[in-house]
């Protein structure tokens, strides 16, 4: 009987722990001990500009130079709800859309910055890098670009469009919203050699810790940008070496839990259709959550680099507080999510006259 009492008020204590925490991130509550610190800003830091009604603003993370939220609220009041509604066109046609928008602005934040270089076509452009094949969601971003230029012609960078598309279809995918500075520049420069030190699925955790490292990302968001594979898929191609001949006598990478190797063979048979596409957060392909981590910790994780995550110490603990009691730690990872999309997408940024707003998003003006 008095357990039967206790209950709830256990339960009530554990969510109210985890919900400080959470909120703890944006400074309301001292953290839990082993969830990530905010970093305080020093007394007398200029405040950080509002976002959008609704909209939660990263407020211990500056804009970069150049840049603002609202940056276009004289000159292009519309762009927001434009990519908005835009994305949400596309994504309710093809779900697909979602996940191909976020890898497409990694892929082109992580290389000479965020300045849409991934967009420009012709021969030996980043487009073009074997790494960058599978991508998709090109004839999406020109698409917003199209929709944007009837608004406001010539005013909206490329750049500023990519970074409001991935934002807003991961929200479709139902993240939570975070703002996006803009007032980024196009740059004029895209060479596919440029592309070779991407993050590679059978990096190391310690190579991939220093390629995020050299972009001023850290161990958390790296953790925590892994956890973009919360939606979207892989072609067989990548892992079928995990499959079949991951060991000197053809066996498969013993860190893949039996029951789910067998599933990945079904789904990827030997010497099957390499181009066939499986989920990365086997069970919840399109769903923005917190269960690609329960997956990597019960040894699901499809991609090697995602399944080290829990084999080194020092992302482990990063991944469990992602699943730590459920609900509230949803809230933390998209608190933590939107925190490092902020970053990601604000490396290396061309502001002012170090770039161009492109008429159209595939070439140079
Ligand atoms: C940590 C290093 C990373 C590696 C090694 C990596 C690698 C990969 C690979 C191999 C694929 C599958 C490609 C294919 O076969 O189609 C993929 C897909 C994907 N990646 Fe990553 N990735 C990393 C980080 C990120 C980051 C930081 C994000 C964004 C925040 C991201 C978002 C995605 C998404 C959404 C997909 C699914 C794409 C689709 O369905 O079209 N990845 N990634």
């Amino acid at each position: 009987m008095e357990c039967a009492n206790t209950k709830p008020v256990l339960v009530f204590l554990i969510l109210a722990m985890a919900s400080a925490s959470a909120l703890g991130q944006f400074g309301f509550f001292p953290p839990i001990p082993g969830m990530p610190k905010t970093p305080k800003a020093p007394s007398g830091a200029p405040k950080a500009p509002t976002g959008a009604p609704g909209v939660p603003n990263i407020p211990f993370l500056k804009p970069p130079k150049g840049t603002r939220i609202g940056y276009y609220s004289q000159s292009c009041p519309r762009v927001e709800s434009v990519v908005k509604a835009t994305i949400k066109k596309h994504v309710d046609k093809d779900k697909t859309i979602a996940p191909g928008l976020l890898r497409l602005v990694f892929h082109d934040c992580f290389v000479n910055g965020c300045d849409a270089s991934i967009l420009l076509e012709g021969p030996d452009t980043e487009k073009e890098a074997g790494i960058n094949a599978l991508l998709r969601g090109y004839e999406v971003v020109n698409d917003v670009k199209k929709e944007v230029e009837k608004v406001c012609p010539g005013v909206v960078s490329c750049a500023d469009i990519l970074a409001l598309a991935a934002r807003d279809s991961t929200v479709e995918a139902g993240a939570m919203t975070y703002a996006v500075p803009t007032g980024r520049k196009d740059g004029r420069v895209s060479k596919a050699s440029d592309c070779n030190n991407l993050p590679s699925y059978m990096d190391s955790v310690e190579v991939l810790k220093k390629k995020f490292a050299d972009k001023g990302l850290d161990t958390q968001d790296l953790v925590t940008l892994s956890g973009g594979h919360t939606v979207g898929s892989v072609t067989c191609q990548v892992i079928t070496y995990r499959l079949y001949n991951y060991t000197s006598s053809g066996g498969a990478d013993p860190s893949i839990d039996p029951v789910f190797l067998k599933t990945l063979r079904a789904l990827c048979p030997f010497n099957g259709d390499g181009w066939r596409h499986i989920p990365l957060d086997y069970g919840s392909e399109f769903k923005f959550d917190h269960s690609f981590f329960t997956n990597v910790k019960q040894a699901r994780g499809v991609l090697e680099s995602d399944q080290r995550l829990w084999e080194d110490s020092s992302t482990q603990d990063i991944v469990q507080q992602y699943i730590g009691a459920r609900g509230m730690h949803g809230f933390a990872l998209n608190v933590q999510f939107g925190r490092a999309m902020y970053k990601m997408t604000n490396i290396g940024l061309k502001t002012e006259d170090e770039g161009e707003i492109r008429k159209v998003c595939t070439k140079i003006n």
